[in-house]
């Protein structure tokens, strides 16, 4: 079933057609790569899918709802979180805070009125924010600013930040960047940790070893436009895709 999925959206910056009648469909449960070259539209396709710029056409569906006008605070209160290709957390707030934050614009959706949140939320929001923090491999360091953490700890309170707000779609821009060999390996298995507790995952990437080894699926964006879609076998094997990715005939 098609968790998500996108029908002819486009999204136009004045000349440029950043994404240009894009149908794609995430299905529940798989880790879906999205690759393609530098402006290929990638990250637009995030930011249209989680709210940040309207399309300029098209129609996209959440776990069966229609999307496309929803703000962005409702999408993630439906179930849908990212991470930025750079990093955005609240660098003057420490660790802690960023996933408390987190954790609370989004918690338990209508399930919880305000009232029982705040009489008694408060253990369930610590106990869920110590495992995040051990997931990310921060727990002792929840009381530095998100500023003073090394790079690869910023990229992972990010990860645990937007599995704070517990989303159903969980999606990755460009996560691997600036990461050597070992944080990516870690990166593989968080990836592949998330998916088996039943998180859904779109994958944005160009590290392609991460890419094929993780992925059920992958799709190819050229100029705004998907041009492939297959298995991971099948997108290496794909003329089209070699020669977006290489240029001339291959
Ligand atoms: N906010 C914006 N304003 C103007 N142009 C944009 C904006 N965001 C993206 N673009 C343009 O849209 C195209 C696709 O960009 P992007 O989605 O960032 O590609 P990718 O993530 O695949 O590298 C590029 O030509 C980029 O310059
Ligand atoms: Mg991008």
């Amino acid at each position: 079933m098609a968790l998500l999925e996108l029908q002819g959206v486009s999204r136009h910056f004045g000349g440029v057609r950043a994404i240009d009648g894009l149908d794609l469909e995430v299905r529940e449960g798989e880790i879906l790569g999205l690759i393609g070259p530098n402006g290929s539209g990638k990250s637009t396709a995030v930011n249209v899918i989680t709210g940040l710029y309207p399309p300029s056409a098209g129609r996209i569906a959440f776990d069966g709802r229609d999307i496309t006008a929803a703000a962005t605070h409702r999408r993630l209160s439906e179930g849908i979180a990212r991470t930025f290709q750079n990093i955005r957390l609240f660098g003057g707030l420490t660790v802690w805070q960023n996933l408390w934050v987190a954790q609370n614009s989004a918690r338990d959706r209508a399930a919880r009125g305000f009232l029982s949140r705040w009489m008694g939320g408060q253990s369930g929001a610590r106990e869920g924010i110590g495992k995040l923090l051990a997931f990310a491999g921060l727990a002792g360091r929840e009381d530095e600013l998100a500023s003073n953490l090394a790079f690869g700890e910023q990229r992972r309170l990010e990860f645990a930040r937007a599995l704070a707000a517990k989303p159903k779609l969980l999606l990755l821009d460009e996560p691997a960047a600036g990461m050597n060999a070992g944080e990516i390996a870690d990166l593989d298995e968080r990836i592949r940790a998330v998916r088996e507790r039943g998180v859904t995952v779109l994958l944005i990437e160009h590290h392609m070893e991460l890419v094929m080894a993780v992925t059920d699926r992958v799709a190819v964006l050229n100029f705004g436009q998907k041009i492939a879609e297959g298995t991971p076998a099948q997108i290496q094997a794909h003329s089209a895709v070699r020669k977006a990715y290489l240029g001339g005939d291959h």
